[in-house]
């Protein structure tokens, strides 16, 4: 047994004093005041007891990419940031695009993965924009489907998949690019907007990753509000950061830094419910690939570590989100919206907990990354929120 005492936990949108006890099967079995119990006891010291929170947008490069992050390293990256459930991206080798490539990928996830772990499959084979993947077969196995990296800009084909899709109730999770387009404003919400018609016409469950631009926004807000059934997710750096902000190659990513007009609008998405979630878009490369020259450089930066210090301290501590809205934004929408299992605090359920100290600051420095990737922006940067533990099925997988 386990005994986490002197934490608080968030009852109520309040934070409340509580001790918790978790058995020898990784369960919570008690939730009360002064818990005494001659058991190995956590101190929390009045640091913060989360659930162990979610993020549905992470690269792990394994299998294919092991240079730049494996499973090992990535979910240790996740637990150092709280994050105890998280869907990788396909875009690996091979590609998740059919039962038995995926079951390569969920094999190594057994072995080597220290958190809850629901990888995506591909729309369409080998991400080539040409043909639906094996989405019937590949439905039993996976949550949603992916072709992340990529714009799927083949729109008889999306429309396919879609309509694959929606027949098993899973979900599409679109990375809105159009090919041509590249990396403006206008290729993302052009392909929103179009995407948006083709789930209305299929029924499909339909969630846009990753979004940064205004006008991308009005789409989603409309269509929600003609009561489709559209969802995003924003990435932090999106609502922190604009384009005047780039200083090198860890501040470039796909969608890039924009306006200062989009990244506030991003956080009027976010604040007034438009977005449904926030996810980290955790994009390790090599050193060696980030030093390149800017414009041949790879996209992307890491983030399972810094994204919940980040929305702590901008945002939470701002009294900008309540803890209520934190909680649906990292854990309550991405489980209901992804069908992922809810990590609540209750009697009953499998311990996956973070700790989290929202009095200290605490300058995240290179030396104590675990990810392979150390193209990250915030080295150097003071947050509040860092995780202290973080406990998955009861067993401590990060310790500060
Ligand atoms: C992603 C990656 O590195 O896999 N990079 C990123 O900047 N988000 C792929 C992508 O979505 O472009
Ligand atoms: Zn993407």
């Amino acid at each position: 047994m386990i005994l986490l005492k002197n934490g608080r936990i968030i009852e109520n949108n309040l934070l409340k004093n509580k001790d918790i006890l978790i058995d020898d099967n990784g369960i919570i079995i008690k939730i009360e005041n002064d818990i005494e119990e001659d058991c190995e006891v956590i101190d929390c010291n009045n640091n913060v007891v989360l659930p162990g929170l979610t993020d549905v947008h992470v690269h792990l490069r394994e299998p294919g990419y092991e240079h730049k992050e494996t499973i090992h390293s990535g979910t240790m990256s996740a637990a150092k940031g709280g994050i105890t459930t998280i869907m990788p991206m396909p875009n690996l080798k091979p590609t998740p695009d059919c039962v038995k490539n995926l079951k390569i990928e969920l094999d190594l996830i057994k072995k080597y993965s220290l958190v809850d772990c629901f990888p995506y499959a591909t729309i369409t084979k080998g991400q080539k924009d040409e043909e639906i993947s094996e989405i019937d077969e590949l439905s039993s196995y996976v949550k949603a489907y992916t072709d992340d990296g990529f714009g799927v800009n083949n729109l008889e084909v999306l429309e396919e998949a879609c309509r694959k899709v929606s027949k098993y109730n899973l979900l599409i999770a679109s990375h809105a690019e159009d090919k041509i387009l590249k990396y403006s404003p206008e290729s993302e919400y052009i392909s929103v907007n179009r995407e948006i018609e083709i789930a209305k016409k299929t029924n499909c469950r339909y969630h846009f990753c990753h979004m940064s631009t205004r006008k991308s926004f009005e789409y989603i807000r409309a269509a929600k509000e003609n009561g489709f059934n559209i969802t995003c997710e924003v990435s932090p750096h999106h609502l922190i950061f604009n384009e005047s902000n780039i200083l090198d190659s860890n501040y470039k990513m796909n969608p890039p830094l924009r306006s200062e007009d989009d990244r506030l609008a991003t956080i009027e998405a976010l604040l007034d419910g438009t977005v449904d979630m926030i996810a980290s878009d955790h994009a390790p490369h090599t050193k060696e690939e980030k030093q390149r020259e800017y414009d041949l450089c790879p996209n992307g930066i890491t983030g399972l570590e810094t994204m919940v210090p980040i929305i702590v301290t901008y945002f939470v501590k701002k009294n900008l989100l309540s803890w209520n809205r934190f909680l649906d934004l990292m854990l309550y929408n991405p489980a209901k919206i992804f069908n992922l299992p809810l990590n609540e605090i209750k009697v009953g359920n499998i311990c996956n907990i973070t700790v989290i100290d929202i009095d200290n600051l605490h300058e995240y420095t290179e030396d104590e990354i675990l990810s392979m990737g150390h193209n990250n922006p915030y080295i150097g940067m003071k947050l509040y929120g860092f995780p202290i533990y973080t406990l998955v099925h009861g067993k401590v997988v990060y310790k500060k």
